[in-house]
């Protein structure tokens, strides 16, 4: 991977944060798609040629986030959606910077053990599949907040394409065939209905959808209390009640999006913006940045022994503070400035040797005094005006709860399976959570979303984010570790494999049949656990980087449908 920085540096000169390494100078770089103007990359080109169209018809960055978000509810129902929630972090071209946190809540009916049986042990499958692992859903609030604070053109101009869209069909793609079929049995399971999904899709097949067209007309006609108190709130309760939910009209009636104020931290030259809590992006991320910085990556090889231990060991301290101190900040006193504070995050490390892995039984978090006073997609753009956003949506499991509402035509979030439902019991994503992550009414379960904007020299310089649960977080900064330290471009950076830690279970995960036999095989003798499973992917990041000559480029990941499309 070093052969892309001297071939910039020696040939074409064009990144500015490449690093000066020798390499054989025959691999050209990989570039993705550049675009002078505006640019959004999403995980289908229907969604991202929508919020493109928006943009040319002088639409913002805000505009087009609603026209993206609701073209994936439409064309990517394994994650797009109405019946999730998400996070955004913008940048406007003056480099005013926020976030929206429009993440799923507990209904006011859940309660700390509702997930646990008479002996206090968790109960297989419940927080995670049918309509009692549904949190309160967050998305329309978040688009209507967005267009309402931020857009620019009239909604109606906005709905256009989504509902022709919905109503014309999108094509199957051989992925989305391939996850069709996967699901199919839990959709029987779950489903006490037919749903489009029980049909044999195949990839080149058209799947319309009229009941979530009208379901959308009537969210334009109406507006966001169409959603949260008008006709669709009350189907929706009705039918989550049916299948064994507790989500009350009173539970979608006070669902609100939040304005919060981002992580914001430095690495080397870079400023980073990032989502704070409810998610553990931000800060997670910040603590495993901060943790190897002084290490100086670059005088590493790319996925070298070196390089992957340092971020291993940090990732592992990062999450075991994670576990326990992250939730709710609505909720919980977070020590958000101590735990990114560069003296506690080299005292964290200190315990740390190139010589020998640190396993995870021997230390959990950090010793913080809180003094009184815790499936998913991703898109960014960027606008003809250089305003930048990063969002990252969810239903938390690929279609969710699995519950896909006929009545309505969209999927059910089961985002309830990421509070922490017994302390020291896994997740879905085999995260372990503490009291600050426990179930309470109202309250929003702990993300690893991590939207991300990354400033250079005080301007915008990348937009990026990514599914993939627990491995968000360390997929997004091995990213932009791959550009800033190892001179990669987007696209590169984007695909090139990647590894995860997170604290416990004590392994390291690396994608298959991606890193050299003997590179397992040294961090195994250096007592390194390492699980390389056939079916693992670790995240699917799709970025917007600028380049030097002010244009843009798209990284959209070779392991989905993603696509970038810009003009
Ligand atoms: O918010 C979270 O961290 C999870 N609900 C994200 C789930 C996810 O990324 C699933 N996709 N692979």
């Amino acid at each position: 991977m070093k052969s892309y920085r001297i071939y910039f540096l020696a040939i074409l000169g064009l990144l500015a944060s490449c690093k000066n390494n020798p390499e054989p100078e025959n691999e050209a770089p990989n570039y993705g798609l550049i675009a002078k103007n505006a640019m959004v990359v999403s995980a289908r080109k229907e969604a991202s040629q929508i919020g493109v169209a928006i943009l040319k018809q002088g639409g913002n960055v805000f505009d087009a986030m609603v026209a993206t978000h609701l073209a994936l509810a439409v064309a990517y129902p394994y994650a797009g959606n109405l019946g999730g929630g998400g996070f955004m972090v913008y940048r406007k071209a003056n480099g005013e910077i926020g976030s929206l946190d429009f993440r799923e809540k507990a209904p006011l009916r859940a309660t700390r053990d509702m997930y646990l049986d008479d002996n206090g042990e968790v109960i297989p499958n419940k927080s995670w599949l049918g309509a009692l692992a549904t949190g309160v859903p967050g998305s329309v609030a978040g688009i209507f907040e967005v267009h309402e604070k931020l857009g620019s053109l009239p909604l109606e101009t906005i709905f256009e394409p989504i509902l022709s869209l919905a109503h014309k069909g999108v094509v199957v793609t051989e992925k989305q065939a391939k996850t069709i079929k996967e699901y199919q049995p839990l959709f029987h399971e779950v489903n006490l209905n037919t749903i489009p999904f029980d049909k044999n899709w195949k990839a080149g097949d058209t799947i319309k959808y009229p009941v979530l067209a009208s379901t959308l007309e009537r969210i334009l006609e109406f507006g966001k209390d169409e959603f949260y108190k008008g006709e669709t709130a009350k189907k929706l309760v009705g039918f989550i009640q049916n299948n064994g939910g507790i989500i009350t009209l009173k539970d979608l009636e006070k669902y609100e999006a939040k304005w919060r104020k981002p992580i914001t931290f430095t690495y080397d030259d870079l400023n980073i913006i990032s989502m704070g809590p409810p998610s553990s992006g931000g800060v997670c991320m910040a603590q495993i940045l901060k943790m190897v910085e002084p290490f100086h990556l670059d005088e590493n090889d790319h996925n070298s022994l070196r390089t992957i231990q340092a971020v291993v060991e940090a990732e592992r301290r990062a999450y075991a503070d994670r576990s326990f101190y992250l939730g709710d900040p609505d909720f919980n006193k977070i020590p958000i400035e101590t735990l990114i504070n560069d003296k506690y995050l080299t005292g964290r490390m200190s315990d740390f040797s190139f010589e020998k892995a640190t396993p995870s039984s021997e230390f959990s978090h950090g010793n913080i005094e809180v003094i009184e006073s815790n499936e998913t997609t991703h898109y960014s753009i960027v606008d003809q005006f250089g305003n930048a956003i990063a969002v990252t949506t969810t239903l938390n499991g690929a279609y969710g709860s699995k519950l896909y509402c006929p009545e309505l035509g969209f999927f059910l979030n089961n985002e309830m399976d990421d509070f922490s439902s017994k302390p020291g019991v896994p997740n879905m994503f085999g995260l372990i959570g503490a009291e600050a992550n426990s179930i309470a009414p109202e309250k929003r379960m702990l993300s690893s979303m991590t939207p991300t904007i990354v400033e250079k020299n005080g301007e915008f310089f990348m937009s990026l984010g990514t599914p993939g649960g627990a491995t968000i977080i360390t997929s997004v900064l091995q990213t932009i570790l791959n550009v800033h330290e190892f001179g990669m471009t987007m696209q590169e950076a984007v695909d090139a494999p990647r590894f995860h830690h997170q604290w416990l279970p004590d392994e390291v995960v690396m994608e298959p049949n991606s890193f050299d036999t003997s590179l397992i095989e040294q961090l195994k003798t250096l007592g390194y656990n390492v699980r390389e499973g056939e079916s693992i992917i670790l995240g699917k990041v799709d970025g917007i980087r600028v380049l030097n000559d002010k244009s843009y480029e798209g990284g959209a990941d070779r392991r989905g449908d993603d696509t970038a499309i810009g003009f």
